[in-house]
């Protein structure tokens, strides 16, 4: 079995890009949990969902395993509010746990590394993950990426909007009953505030290879 790497973190952290390169870097296949989350809110959007409705929110994540991921929308700011908002229900995060949980099995074979990214990885989808990183960025450094990617993606934003909204998105992620993002025991805090992707890419480097 591939030996599991999750990186776990606040929005604009950096897990992404970071995960993206390592997975190439080791031909190690990457699940990016956050777009599970990301898919259900454009299925609930174009089938305009009541979210409120668990009967209507579930037949959108029955349609998950096999929907298209490339559309541009699951990137866009009210996807990304959505998301947060759906990822505080329980029924929606224990729905998903199996799909993510396979994904080694599914996908791992003959591979040395499988990366799971998100907020619970480390902490409850696999408890037992052989290497575990939390990433944090300041929230004004974190917006401003955010603001970037979205500006380089057309949308018409303003900073401050997006500012309050990485905000917003932590007290939700943190904050939340089930599955709050927070550090699992044994991981490795990483500050990328301040640090390159590479600089971030050698000190996961350093523990994935040293053990
Ligand atoms: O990582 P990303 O920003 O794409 O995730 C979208 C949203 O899905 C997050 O704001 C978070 O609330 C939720 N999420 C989660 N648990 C995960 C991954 C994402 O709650 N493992």
């Amino acid at each position: 079995m591939p030996k599991v790497i999750a990186i776990d973190g606040a929005a604009s952290s950096g897990k992404s890009t970071v995960s993206k390169f390592l997975s190439k870097k080791y031909n190690s296949p990457l699940l990016h949990s956050g777009l599970l989350y990301r898919k259900i809110s454009v299925l609930a959007i174009q089938n305009g969902i009541n979210i409120k409705s668990k009967k209507e929110l579930l037949k959108c994540i029955h349609e998950i395993e096999k929907a298209n991921y490339k559309n541009d929308e699951l990137y866009s700011n009210k996807v990304s509010l959505l998301s947060s908002k759906i990822a505080t229900k329980k029924y929606v995060r224990d729905s998903l746990i199996h799909l993510q949980r396979e994904f080694p099995k599914k996908y791992g074979k003959g591979k040395r590394f499988v990366i799971i990214e998100g907020r619970d990885i480390g902490t409850v989808v696999f408890p037992k993950a052989d290497y575990k990183f939390f990433f944090w960025a300041s929230a004004d450094i974190r917006a401003k990426r955010r603001y970037e990617q979205l500006i380089k993606n057309g949308e018409k934003v303003g900073f401050k909007g997006i500012y309050r909204d990485i905000i917003h998105r932590d007290k939700a992620d943190l904050n939340r009953k089930v599955a709050p993002l927070k550090p699992a025991v044994n991981s490795l805090l990483i500050d990328t505030s301040f640090l390159s992707i590479s600089a971030v890419l050698k000190i996961i480097e350093r523990n994935i290879l040293i053990r």
